[in-house]
Order: C-alpha cells, then sequence, then structure tokens
C-alpha cells in the first residue's frame, strides 16, 4: 500500500473517511500498527509517560524523539508519521523551532512535525511551511502546558474559552497547518471547530464529530498504561495481563525445571554437521 499524504488526509476529510491514528514509539508497536492497516502513526511525546515513565510530557527530549521517531521509521515504510516537537524545542527562536524539526524528519525519518499551541506559535508554524515541513496543530488540553492549565482537564467548557480555541485553530489552518489535534474538547465545541477548519481535526477525547480519531497505544491496549481506565479511552485488548501472566509462567517454569524441555535443547550427534538451524 501506499504512504498516505497531506493531500491524502485533505482529501479523507472532505469525503468524510474518519482519518484513524494511533501513537507507536518502538519498531514492534509501528510494525503492528503498519500491519493493522492504521491511517496515520503519530510518534508522542506521550512516550515520556507511557515508555519512559515520567510524570509528565516534559521532561521528553529532542534526542527521545528522534531516537524513537527512527525506530518507528524502520518498521512503518508505508504509513504517516507525525512526530511532536517536544517541551521548548520550538517557540524560544525561529532557528531553534527549524534546526529541531529538521532533526526530526532527516534524523528521526517523519513526514511531519506536531506543536502544541495555538496563536502563539502561528509564527513558527509559518516559518515550517515555508520551509516544506508539514506541521500539525494540537490544541486543547495541550500536556506539555500542564502546569500553565493547571491539571489535565477539559478545556472550552466556558465561552470564552472556546472562543479563543477557535481562534486558535483557524489561526493554524491559516498558518498552513495540514491538520489539528483536538484533544480533551467538549464535543459541541470540537464539532463547531471541525465544521469551521477545511483541514482536518483528529479528536482525543474530543467527541464524534472530529475527522478523525487518535489513541495512545498502551492505552488502547492496556498495556502497562497509567491511562487506560480515563473516560475517553477504549481499551481494546489487555496486554498487560497477557504479558505479567506469560513473564510469570516463565519464571515459574524456570523454578520448576519446566523450561528448557528436551526439544529446546541441543545435543551432540555422531556425524559431524556443517552447520544447525537454531
Ligand atoms: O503525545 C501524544 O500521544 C499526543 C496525542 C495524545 C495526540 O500528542
Ligand atoms: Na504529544
Amino acid at each position: 500500500r501506499k504512504r498516505l499524504t497531506i493531500s491524502g488526509l485533505q482529501k479523507m476529510k472532505q469525503e468524510r473517511n474518519a482519518i484513524s491514528m494511533v501513537t507507536a514509539y518502538d519498531y514492534p508497536s509501528a510494525k503492528l500498527a503498519e500491519e493493522a492497516g492504521i491511517d496515520t502513526i503519530l510518534v508522542g511525546d506521550s512516550l515520556g509517560n507511557v515508555v519512559l515513565g515520567y510524570e509528565t510530557t516534559i521532561p521528553v527530549t529532542i534526542e527521545d524523539i528522534v531516537y524513537h521517531t527512527r525506530a518507528v521509521a524502520r518498521a512503518a515504510t508505508h504509513t504517516f508519521i507525525i512526530a511532536d516537537m517536544p517541551f521548548m524545542t520550538y517557540g524560544a527562536s525561529r532557528e531553534a523551532t527549524l534546526t529541531h524539526a529538521a532533526r526530526i524528519m532527516q534524523q528521526g525519518g517523519a513526514q511531519a512535525v506536531k506543536l502544541e499551541g495555538g496563536s502563539e506559535i502561528t509564527g513558527d508554524v509559518e516559518a515550517l511551511v515555508k520551509a516544506g515541513i508539514p506541521v500539525m496543530g494540537h490544541i486543547g488540553l495541550t500536556p506539555q502546558s500542564v502546569h500553565q492549565l493547571s491539571g489535565y482537564k477539559v478545556q472550552g467548557k466556558l465561552d470564552k474559552d472556546a472562543e479563543r480555541l477557535m481562534k486558535d485553530a483557524l489561526a493554524l489552518e491559516k498558518a498552513g497547518a495540514f491538520a489539528i489535534v483536538l484533544e480533551l474538547l467538549t464535543e459541541p465545541l470540537a464539532a463547531a471547530i471541525t465544521k469551521a477548519l477545511s483541514i482536518p481535526t483528529i479528536g482525543i477525547g474530543a467527541g464524534r464529530a472530529c475527522d478523525g480519531q487518535v489513541l495512545v497505544y498502551h492505552d488502547l491496549l492496556q498495556y502497562a498504561s497509567p491511562y487506560f481506565e480515563k473516560k475517553f479511552v477504549k481499551t481494546y485488548a489487555d496486554l498487560g495481563t497477557t504479558v505479567r501472566q506469560a513473564i510469570e509462567a516463565f519464571s515459574q517454569d524456570v523454578k520448576s525445571g519446566a523450561f528448557p524441555a528436551e526439544e529446546h535443547t541441543f545435543q551432540p550427534q555422531a556425524e559431524a554437521k556443517t552447520s544447525e538451524t537454531l
């Protein structure tokens, strides 16, 4: 199959074909996501939470994102890959923003970058787009601003906040973003933004009207994620239990002597063989 493009994503919105996106952070997660036929993969800075064990996404570095994106890109050779720009790798200076995005594209192998923020980052978005780098926006609950936002909460409940978020979405579209993630917005606000924009919206905890939906890999698979029980997540498998039980069984087999069994062992042979297949 062919890798989706930003014009392909645009077309999906126009034709009302919902866009699916899942996060992936390494070779196996990206391989399985691509084999599953997902439309787009996000190398999210949520890797800070679900892969590296941090409390927030703030400690995630450009090196972390480049390293994980490279592993994803080796596996997902036919899927459109977007990678997050980490906290403070954009917005400080135009030059730093461009340099960091270039590393994510060149060294990581992503096809696009994602930045959190609204009107305050449109200068950066314009510069990236001008440089040939596709940009996905991200508004609503923006985890890199968790301290500024005083916690992880639904955004846009008050009229004045909803108006600001609508303005932010329109400003990002005008600046050249090819799509926008809407995180933890009320359903009517996400619907209004989706309707007002000509570029696709990808929702997470933002209701049914978005042009696409994204979930975090470890959440939807219940894979040692602290977040899978959140209201906006649907869990599709319980990998945590599967993996824990498998490792428990292995450990018990080692202690009981049930593993390795004879079929797992190598024995000397009377006749010399030049090679042995493992
Ligand atoms: O980092 C991430 O996983 C994200 C998605 C939740 C949109 O930004
Ligand atoms: Na993110």
